[in-house]
Order: structure tokens, then C-alpha cells, then sequence
């Protein structure tokens, strides 16, 4: 099974030029591990963030903190978006063995039905 097969990215029309609207964290080693280990599991501890629920991260980047909430939260649904290809395809790696899905759309246009998911999670999109 090749990797796209596992962690299939779904594209949608991105109406902006995402260069020029936002700054990406740069990928420091330190920040991720903080994230990872720090922000992540506080951030589901003091949003009592039920396990098994269906959760979109928006604005998900380099997917840092998809396998956190993967095993903290064992959700029934996780789903990482962001409007930014090359840092999804970063994502991909990480959650390559996880069933997490990804897709690359704009937040301001989630191509999802209403009441798709029970939390939606934005750790800084700007
Ligand atoms: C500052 S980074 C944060 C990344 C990640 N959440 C983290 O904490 O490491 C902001 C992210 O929001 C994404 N983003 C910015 N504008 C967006 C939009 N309109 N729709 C979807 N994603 C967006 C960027 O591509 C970027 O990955």
C-alpha cells in the first residue's frame, strides 16, 4: 500500500495565494517538541475535549499535533486541513501510519456538511 493510499490528501480550490496572506511557524525543533508535549495535551485537558469525538484541526501545517490528539483523544474522526500543499505533504509523513485525513482547503471555505464534527480545534492560522 503505497503511502498516498493510506493517508489520502484531498484537494480543494484554494481561493487565496497562501504566500502571501500568512507566515507559517518555521519548522523549529523546539516549538514542535513544546507543542507536542506541552501546548497539546493541556489544550485537550482544559477543553475537556471528549474522547472518541470527531475533530478538525484547521490551519494544521506540518501535522504536529494530529498524532497527539490521535492518541490522546482516540477520535472517531480527525481531520487536518490547511491551504498550504507542501505542508500538508509534510503532514502526510507524520501520519502516514495513523487514520487521519487530510485535505487542503481554505477555512473560510470548509468543504464539509454542517455538524460534521464535534470539535473543531485552530491553534493559530495567522
Ligand atoms: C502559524 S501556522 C500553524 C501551523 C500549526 N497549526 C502549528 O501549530 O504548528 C498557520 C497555518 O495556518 C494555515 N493557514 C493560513 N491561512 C489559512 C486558510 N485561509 N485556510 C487554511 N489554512 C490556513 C497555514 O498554511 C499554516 O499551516
Amino acid at each position: 500500500m503505497t503511502q498516498q493510499q493510506r493517508t489520502p490528501l484531498t484537494r480543494h480550490r484554494a481561493r487565496v495565494d497562501a504566500g502571501v496572506e500568512y507566515r507559517p511557524f518555521p519548522n523549529d525543533m523546539g516549538r514542535n517538541s513544546r507543542q507536542r508535549h506541552l501546548e497539546i495535551p493541556l489544550f485537550t485537558r482544559l477543553l475537556s475535549i471528549p474522547r472518541g469525538a470527531r475533530i478538525l484541526e484547521v490551519g494544521c501545517g506540518r501535522g504536529v499535533a494530529l498524532p497527539v490528539m490521535y492518541e490522546l483523544l482516540q477520535p472517531a474522526r480527525l481531520v487536518g486541513l490547511d491551504i498550504d500543499a507542501a505542508l500538508l505533504a509534510e503532514a502526510a509523513e507524520t501520519v502516514a501510519r495513523l487514520e487521519v485525513e487530510l485535505v487542503c482547503a481554505d477555512v473560510r471555505e470548509l468543504p464539509f456538511a454542517d455538524a460534521s464534527f464535534d470539535v473543531v480545534i485552530d491553534f493559530g492560522t495567522c
